[in-house]
């Protein structure tokens, strides 16, 4: 077995709105470890596929061909990680609304999904991972030391993301979101491949009530009982 088949892993699943980046991110730079954004390798995926001018109901083969070979790297910036997409960094594009509704429809596609699976598990390297998405217990790393599912509930995401849209300046409603994410949940929950449920190993943390600090100091807690840390 290769050293990196070794390497620890610590999977964060959850909802979107949960706070599985902030909350990855946190433990990354505390523990010294890697860090896998599995929902900016489906983004990167969309990105690539607007950008290359491919139909994903048509071009089904170019667009696993595109996933298998992914131009995709991560590196360590001054604001968190970055997303270098062709060499060139992805920024803001990654998280426009048209990348982000191709990447839910990218997402639902078994041969894409499977075609990105050695992309994902080579990021398992010394000194461990974080891996941050919606299967990375059930599927990618079902053999992961520790699985952490992190909920929160739907009126409390949406509040969440109605306060980071604002700061930006954009004008939205509150309820709007609410329902939107509601729908999202349901998508995410019952779709046919890799639905967002928590391993059945897994230790659900609610941060609906749990400020960031809070939710990262009990996943230390967790780790600090599996990991030589
Ligand atoms: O988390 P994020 O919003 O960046 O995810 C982008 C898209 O990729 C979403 O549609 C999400 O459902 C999908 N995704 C996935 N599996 C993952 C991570 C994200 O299907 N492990």
């Amino acid at each position: 077995m290769a050293v990196s088949d070794r390497a620890p892993v610590l999977t964060i699943d959850g909802p979107s709105g949960a706070g599985k980046g902030a909350v990855s991110a946190r433990l990354a730079q505390r523990l010294g470890w890697n860090v896998l954004d599995s929902g900016a390798v489906y983004r990167a995926v969309a990105l690539a596929a607007l950008d290359r001018g491919i139909d994903v109901d048509v071009d089904r083969e170019a667009l696993v061909e595109l996933a298998r070979g992914l131009p995709l790297a991560f590196r360590a910036g001054s604001d968190g990680i970055e997303v270098e997409l062709d060499g060139c960094l992805a920024g803001d594009r990654l998280r426009s609304e048209a990348v982000s509704v191709m990447a839910s429809r990218v997402a639902v596609l078994p041969e894409v999904r499977a075609a990105l699976l050695d992309l994902q598990r080579g990021c398992r390297k010394p000194p461990g991972l974080i891996a941050d998405g919606r299967d990375m217990g059930t599927i990618v790393f079902p053999d992961a030391e520790l699985k952490v599912f992190l909920q929160a509930s739907v009126e409390e995401r949406a509040k969440r993301r109605y306060k980071q849209l604002k700061s930006k300046g954009e004008n939205v409603i509150l309820s709007r979101l609410f329902q939107d994410m509601q729908a999202r949940d349901r998508r995410d929950r019952e779709r046919a491949v890799a639905p967002t449920v928590p391993a059945f190993d897994a230790v659900v943390v609610d941060s609906t009530r749990l400020p960031l600090d809070g939710v990262v100091q009990r996943i230390i807690d967790l780790a600090s009982c599996r990991f030589d840390i």
